[in-house]
């Protein structure tokens, strides 16, 4: 099964001029409908910068809120390097087609999870798309896969404020925000407050700032060490006047446990950094189900 495969022919958007010059930030023209996806909360993972932990803090997020007892599907949008399946050891697994409606891959019974990485062929080799066809992928992700009836959607998105964050902002119903994710350095904090102002600007919400590797937990004593400093995401939750979801440490567990592929969350229980995980997922909780 190819990606090719599942992307609708469209020639909808064939004579847009912003499109074929690579513009990702316009609308894009002949909008198709609001998905009719049974959904209470979709959740988008987003951030200025990439690598300070986006699709990490998605899959730990989306297994604790499974642990406590929600129905939760993971949507990873990283078309472009999608890479959720791997963190969670289902990389070599393919969704099924039945009725041309594809069955995503169940994690637990409460978690289920729908990736570009299993409809590529392979992820190494780069896949060169145009704004309209990330469009009609994204809309078949939430109409034509069998996610049942979800309390949540988190959807991990690639760094930046691009197409994919926009058609999923357009696409999804009950669309309650964006979660930022940052580091506590300085530029990756400037980084995420200028995302932030941008996706205020599309009226997207901001449900809150996570500040993750805050800190780093000491592999032999399990003290905390400031390796990057802290606190910077939360001044910057103040400074915008967004809430501040909480703080997670640089655990090298966390890094084994993504390259093991189990979420870190589901093995550590206790631990400071699973306490950490567990206080961002209750405070998104309250602010989302109140
Ligand atoms: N709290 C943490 N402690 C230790 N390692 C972490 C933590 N969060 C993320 N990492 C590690 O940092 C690396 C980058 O994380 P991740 O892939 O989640 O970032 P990302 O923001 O999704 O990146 P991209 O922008 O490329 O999508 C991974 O190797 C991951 O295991
Ligand atoms: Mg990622
Ligand atoms: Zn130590």
């Amino acid at each position: 099964m190819t990606a090719q495969k599942h992307v609708k022919e469209t020639n909808r958007d064939e004579n847009c001029t912003p499109c074929s010059q690579g513009q990702s930030t316009h609308a894009p023209q002949g909008l198709p409908p609001r998905s009719k996806i049974d959904v209470k909360h979709v959740i988008l993972v987003l951030s200025g910068k990439g690598g300070v932990g986006k699709s990490t803090v998605s899959v730990n997020l989306a297994s604790a809120l499974s642990a406590h007892g929600r129905m939760v599907g993971l949507l990873d949008l990283d078309i472009h390097g999608p890479n959720i399946p791997k963190m969670l050891g289902i990389e070599d697994q393919r969704p099924a087609v039945l009725a041309k409606v594809l069955e995503p891959v169940h994690v637990t019974g409460k978690l289920a999870v729908m990736s570009m990485a299993f409809l590529l062929p392979d992820t190494s080799t780069p896949v060169v798309w145009r704004g309209p066809m990330k469009m009609a992928v994204i809309q078949q992700f939430l109409d034509e896969v069998n996610w049942g009836s979800l309390d949540y959607l988190v959807v991990d998105l690639p760094p930046g404020t691009g197409d994919e964050a926009l058609t999923i902002a357009q696409l999804a119903p009950n669309l309650r925000g964006a979660v930022i994710v940052t580091t506590p350095q300085d530029v990756a904090v400037l980084d995420a407050v200028k995302a932030i102002k941008f996706i205020e600007k599309l009226e997207i919400p901001v449900i809150g700032i996570i500040e993750n590797m805050s800190g780093m937990i000491c592999p032999h004593c399990g003290d905390t060490i400031d390796l990057f400093g802290r606190g910077g995401g939360e001044k910057a939750a103040q400074e915008l006047g967004v809430p501040y979801l909480g703080s997670i440490p640089l655990d090298p567990e966390m890094v084994k446990a993504g390259d093991e592929g189990r979420p870190y969350i589901l093995r550590h229980a206790n631990s400071p950094t699973w306490r950490a995980v567990d206080a961002v997922m209750e405070n998104l909780v309250k602010i989302v189900e109140s």
